[in-house]
């Protein structure tokens, strides 16, 4: 399956995020709990070089539960402080303050040895598009918080939200690109929906996810379409979800692109329940 999908301006991106990097302590990276490796660009590690790390894992509330235990620990692994959060709901921000301050603690302990107070940790929201940027951004500012731009002299794109005394957010959503240039992240990508659907065959990529459910999560298809999956091919399996689901075309032939399109956003909308699609011991995974 060809996923053709170039998003532009990928070198001024990186230029300009390489510039906004200068200015802050932390970047807290969101990447999507259901992938967490294919939502993320490696480029990451040598812009954010230096600088305190944090990931969050968003859309925890989408994901396999025991997987979301096993990428914390592998990022808390690799050193890099991590929060599972479902960016719209609040609730599961509140320990993304204390961990911030944990993630910058020798930042802190370097100041104080300096005699700098209360200097604020300035920080920066980055991640692919769709991956929740602008939620958490609004969810974790909330309205209370000034936004420092709207002061003269500050300059456009320079803007600052100030959190509290010891947090400011750099307002911008800072835009990774994704490693599309890699099939299996692309076909990823495009499963959870990050991918605009026109260019796709969604056809085909419902029959990866067949495919992935099958060899991962076998109970499921059986449990939401009432239908047996053992031993069949994945295109019967889509017709048959049609057949369930009465997808038919005018003709009263099977409609198999709406079935597709049905299942899909059945397992974007979580209706087929928690799902991860891949596993840190088997980053090379392939869907389907
Ligand atoms: P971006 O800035 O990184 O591009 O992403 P954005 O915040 O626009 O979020 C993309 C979509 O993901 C939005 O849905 C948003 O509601 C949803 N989303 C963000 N965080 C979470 C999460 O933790 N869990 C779940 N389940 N969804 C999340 P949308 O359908 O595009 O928009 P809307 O109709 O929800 O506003």
């Amino acid at each position: 399956m060809n996923i053709q999908w170039y998003p532009g301006h990928m070198t001024k991106a990186k230029r300009a995020m390489k510039e906004d990097m200068k200015l802050i302590d932390l970047v807290i990276e969101l990447v999507d709990a259901r992938v967490p490796l294919s939502s993320r660009n490696p480029d990451i590690d040598d812009l954010g070089a230096g600088k305190a790390r944090m990931v969050l894992l968003n859309k925890s509330d989408l994901a396999d539960e025991r997987q979301n235990a096993r990428w914390a620990a592998w990022f808390e692994d690799k050193g890099i402080h991590v929060v599972k959060i479902d960016a719209r709901n609040k609730g599961t921000l509140k320990q993304v303050q204390s961990v911030i301050r944990e993630a910058c603690k020798e930042k802190i302990e370097r100041d104080r040895r300096r005699g700098i107070l209360n200097r604020p940790i300035r920080t920066m929201v980055v991640g692919i598009p769709n991956v929740g940027k602008s939620t958490f951004i609004n969810s974790f500012a909330g309205k209370a918080c000034a936004r420092t731009g709207n002061k003269p002299g500050v300059t456009k794109g320079n803007q600052w939200i100030r959190l509290n005394k010891t947090l400011e957010l750099l307002d911008t959503p800072g835009i990774l690109w994704p490693r599309f240039e890699d099939q299996q992240v692309g076909l990823k990508l495009a499963l959870i929906g990050s991918i605009n659907d026109q260019i796709l065959n969604k056809d085909e990529l419902a029959c990866e996810l067949i495919r992935f459910l099958k060899k991962r999560y076998p109970k499921v298809l059986p449990e939401r379409f009432g239908l047996e999956t053992e031993g069949k091919e994945a295109a019967f399996i889509l017709e048959e979800i049609a057949r369930v689901r009465a997808c038919l075309l005018k003709g009263g032939d099977l409609d198999m692109s709406r079935a597709a399109a049905l299942l899909l956003d059945d397992f974007r909308a979580g209706k087929l329940g928690r799902i991860t699609l891949e596993e840190p011991e088997n980053q090379k995974d392939k869907v389907g």
